[in-house]
Order: C-alpha cells, then sequence, then structure tokens
C-alpha cells in the first residue's frame, strides 16, 4: 500500500479487519519494521485522537515519530500557486512538502475541508499534493472529504460488538452549533457501503451528502423510522453538502439530538461517535454513558487501524 486515503486502499475489507484484530492481540509483534523509520505527522487542525493514537501506532511499528503543527511554530504556508508572496505567508506549500519527505519515511496529513470554495475541497488539493511532492508514502489523518482511519477504526468494532452477521447501522446527522465537514460521514458511508450490514443514512432534509459516498445506501428522511431496529446508531454532525449551501448550518433541530428516547426505538442499539462529542447537542448525557456506548472502545481503536495501515505503508517501502 503506497497511500492510505479512502476505503479502496485496503482491499479485501475482510481480510483488513483479520489483520486488524491479529494486530490487536499482539500489537508488538511488527516492531521490526519500523526500525530506523521515522513517522511525521503534520496537523493544519487540531486533534486529540489520530494525535495519540498514530503516534501509539508508530511506536509499536518501532518508528520514531516527529509531529509538526503547521499553524503553532512552523512558518505560515501559501498553498496557491502564482501568488506574489507579499503577505504574511512566508513559505510555499512546493517547497516545504519536499522538505518535510526528506526527514521521514511515512508521511500522515490532517487538513480539513475550508469551506471557502467546494471544488478545492473536493479535490483534496492539501492532502493530494502531499502524495505528489513528499516522494513518501502518505496516509490521511482526516483530508477535507475523508477520515478513512476513524472509519476503519469504526468497522473494526462494528465486527467486535455485533451480534448478527448483518447488523443494521444506521448514520444519523444530529445537530451541532458549528458548521461541520463532510469528512466522518463521508468515510463511514463509504466503509459501510463495502461491509456486510444493512445500512441507512437519516437527516433532515437539504444535509444530502455527496452521491460518490452515498451510493447504494438507503436514505430516510424521518429519524425515527430509521432507527427502527437498528443495532448500531452512528451520530454526527455536518454542514450542508448541496449548493447553494456548500458549507452551512441550515438548522440546529434538537429534536434530531440522540436521547434515550431515540434508542428506545432501536433493537437495544449500541451508540457510537468518532468525538470530540457536544453532549446534549449530538447526544444526551444518559445515552453517551450508557452501557451501549462504544465511544471508548471505538476510539481505543484508532490505535489498531493506524497500526494495520502503517504496517502495510512500511511493507511497502
Ligand atoms: N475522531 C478524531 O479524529 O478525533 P481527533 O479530532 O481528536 O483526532
Amino acid at each position: 500500500m503506497k497511500t492510505y486515503t479512502n476505503v479502496k486502499d485496503l482491499g479485501d475489507l475482510k481480510q483488513a479487519v483479520k489483520e486488524a484484530l491479529e494486530v490487536k492481540k499482539n500489537r508488538f509483534a511488527y516492531k521490526h519494521l519500523g526500525e530506523n523509520k521515522t513517522l511525521l505527522m503534520v496537523f493544519f487542525n487540531s486533534s486529540l485522537r489520530t494525535r495519540l493514537s498514530t503516534q501509539k501506532a508508530g511506536m509499536n511499528l518501532g518508528m520514531n515519530t516527529i509531529i509538526l503543527d503547521i499553524n503553532q511554530g512552523a512558518w505560515k504556508l501559501e498553498t496557491e500557486r502564482g501568488v506574489v508572496m507579499d503577505g504574511d505567508k512566508s513559505e510555499h506549500i512546493l517547497e516545504a512538502i519536499p522538505v518535510m519527505g526528506s526527514y521521514c519515511d511515512v508521511i500522515g496529513v490532517r487538513a480539513f475541508a475550508q469551506f471557502e470554495n467546494k471544488e478545492d475541497d473536493y479535490q483534496e488539493k492539501i492532502l493530494n499534493q502531499f502524495i505528489k511532492y513528499s516522494g513518501r508514502p502518505v496516509f490521511s489523518m482526516e483530508a477535507a472529504t475523508g477520515h478513512p482511519l476513524q472509519a476503519f477504526a469504526d468497522l473494526i468494532t462494528i465486527e467486535e460488538y455485533k451480534k448478527k452477521d448483518r447488523p443494521k447501522v444506521v448514520l444519523t446527522w444530529a445537530p451541532h452549533p458549528k458548521a461541520l465537514p463532510q469528512a466522518v460521514p463521508n468515510s463511514f458511508a463509504d466503509f459501510m457501503n463495502e461491509a456486510d450490514v444493512d445500512f441507512v443514512i437519516t437527516h433532515p432534509e437539504g444535509y444530502e451528502l455527496d452521491p460518490k459516498f452515498v451510493r447504494g445506501a438507503k436514505v430516510e428522511y424521518n429519524q425515527d423510522k430509521a432507527l427502527e431496529g437498528a443495532d448500531f446508531v452512528y451520530a454526527k454532525n455536518w454542514a450542508a453538502y448541496a449548493d447553494p449551501n456548500y458549507g452551512k448550518i441550515l438548522n440546529m433541530d434538537k429534536s434530531w439530538t440522540v436521547t434515550t428516547e431515540k434508542m428506545a426505538l432501536t433493537a437495544n442499539a449500541h451508540f457510537m461517535h468518532c468525538l470530540p462529542v457536544r453532549r446534549n447537542m449530538i447526544v444526551s448525557d444518559d445515552v453517551i454513558e450508557s452501557p451501549q456506548s462504544l465511544v471508548i472502545p471505538e476510539a481505543a481503536n484508532r490505535e489498531i487501524s493506524a497500526q494495520v495501515v502503517l504496517k502495510r505503508l512500511l511493507e511497502s517501502l
């Protein structure tokens, strides 16, 4: 594997989950792979889980890790070619990326959607420049349109907790005070569409996701109806994708918050969320603290998904 930006990079998904469960049983078995190899993690945006779990995964594999927070101490980067750089940006990304590549063997990049230009976001302008100019294997630590490390961890968690061969998994929009990218729901849909699950997406009208990620999934605008019989409820907020509202909050309808009453409609479903989560906007205290909540094991599996990806990238060197 030379890059990791979406579900397709994993190849056979069943095999990838099997590998993840094996790695989880013995996370230090491949320590030789990363010996004298350096992982560089580049963050254009904040992180708790991705930062810690990916660094831990690299350490499990014997790698040295370097973290660069672009907005804290690095030169401000210009990303557009042709710009006269007479403003506050001191360095161009076209020099910065190959320089970063010269100090490491594998690069992880976090660069969220900026909601300024839908085409730039959906063309993954920043991530793709790292792939093109770094000369190193590159993996997404959440880019503008996808968060495949999270979705892989979500799938591993569903595999661990499912009680039937083909569980019903519901991705539900929930309210939030800030406009959030579609990266997490896009990747979750991408993975669920490839997995052996009955997948339903529910959201208010106007929050339709990119059809490229929704594919054949059932979309149900009535949240209560969607939740009926669910085995897993995956809550997430996202801003509108469709034009002319790209990146906008259309409403903060609190009737979409995942509460005990909502969970009562399900088949005693597990609750999932990628975190960080705003309590009593996305999910009530009672639901996230309930025994059915998987948010902590789900976050713990981020170490495992990152380790499988890093292992495969190291094996390709
Ligand atoms: N879920 C997730 O990616 O968390 P962080 O933003 O804290 O890394």
